[in-house]
């Protein structure tokens, strides 16, 4: 391993101390990560926070076996080791990763496939705010299912984590992004991104809205985080060989849908969680990321999502303030080292 000069012995990161609410998040003296052979260890300068974190911390989402048990599945940093088998990073790199969890931390191992370079000209915060919705949409929306240019693709929760990154990604391919969002401030957020049309779905009936903005024919793909009752919505929305990619189910994990309709539309209904997938996936993902996205994330006009930072102290505040629904764009943790950039 090569390694920074002084790596201290201890850390601090923030731990779930039971299940439960924001307030069982504690910052907390924690053991340094080991830095195996594939892996880089990252000095922490922002986490990333995520659906899947509050899930965690409910006691809702447990880690795979073997993954750390402290939250924070994305950050970007600078590299303190580079393991012996790893190659194509220096010492000092600033990097944006996704890791296996345990980002809500000073230093993080993460295996050298899952890191990106920060695109010229982005903050570290900005950085860390993209690695879990990129790698889930970039799976689940194009390389499953097949997202083309000149598709037409709906994306709920639009001006979310995800539901952004679904923007991003489809406009950066192609693809005719339609928003569904709860607000006029939150449909103008999407429209930044690259969204060609909104939905709110407050005011607006969503599948009457979706067939009207595709001259009747529907949606090519749809991007779903909400099921429940959401399920057959997208199906009456979807065009004939339409594909829904279910992410999560924010409104219900059980839907009754009409089968009829998936035969009659010859339609495909997918879904996917990417904490569980292997290690050789992730890297195939983060290289169709690099090769396919990321340089258009440093040109002078693309739309940075917006990010709203807390101290990493406030993780409590952070998870309170996702669970309101009020946020637009992401959430990022600062750690003292972040602070200090
Ligand atoms: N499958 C995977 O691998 C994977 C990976 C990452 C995240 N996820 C999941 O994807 C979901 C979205 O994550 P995110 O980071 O995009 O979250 P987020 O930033 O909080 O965005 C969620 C969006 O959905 C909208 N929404 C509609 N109904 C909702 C409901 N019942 N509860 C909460 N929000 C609702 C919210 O806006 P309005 O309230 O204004 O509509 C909000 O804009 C989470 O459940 C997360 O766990 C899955």
């Amino acid at each position: 391993m090569t390694q920074a000069h002084t790596l201290p012995d201890t850390m601090h990161a923030v731990a779930i101390s039971t299940p439960g609410g924001p307030d069982v998040l504690r910052r907390q003296p924690w053991p340094m990560p080991a830095c195996g052979a594939g892996d880089l260890l990252i000095r922490v300068a922002a986490s990333g926070v995520n659906g899947p974190d509050l899930a965690q911390r409910r006691g809702q989402y447990d880690p795979p076996p073997g993954a750390s048990p402290l939250p924070g599945l994305e950050v970007a940093g600078v590299i303190a080791a580079i393991g012996s088998a790893v190659e194509g990073w220096q010492i000092g790199d600033q990097v944006m990763a996704l890791t296996n969890g345990g980002g809500y931390a000073d230093f993080v191992a993460v295996p050298a496939g899952q890191a990106l370079p920060v695109p010229a000209g982005w903050t570290l915060s900005e950085a860390a705010a993209l690695p879990e919705t990129w790698f889930t949409v970039t799976q689940t929306l194009v390389l499953r299912a097949g997202l083309d240019p000149g598709m037409s693709v709906m994306i709920h929760g639009a001006a979310g984590g995800i539901g952004g990154a679904a923007i991003q990604i489809a406009t950066l391919l192609g693809a005719r992004a339609i928003a569904v969002v709860s607000s006029a401030a939150k449909a103008d957020y999407a429209t930044r991104l690259g969204a060609v049309a909104t939905i709110d779905y407050t005011s607006e009936n969503i599948a009457t809205r979706a067939l009207e903005l595709t001259e009747g024919r529907g949606v090519d793909r749809v991007l779903d985080i909400i099921g429940g009752a959401m399920a057959q919505t997208n199906l009456a929305a979807s065009a004939r060989g339409g594909h829904i990619v279910q992410v999560s189910t924010l409104d219900g994990a059980k839907a009754e849908i009409s089968l009829r309709t998936i035969m009659a539309k010859q339609l495909t209904l997918s879904g996917s969680t990417l904490r569980p997938q292997t290690a050789a996936t992730k890297a195939v993902i983060a290289s169709y990321i690099r090769a396919h996205l990321l340089p258009a994330l440093a040109a002078p006009g693309f739309t940075r999502p917006m990010v709203t930072s807390f101290p990493i102290e406030q993780a409590a505040q952070a998870h309170a303030s996702m669970e309101a629904r009020g946020h637009i764009g992401k959430l990022v943790l600062v750690s003292p080292f972040g602070a200090g950039q």
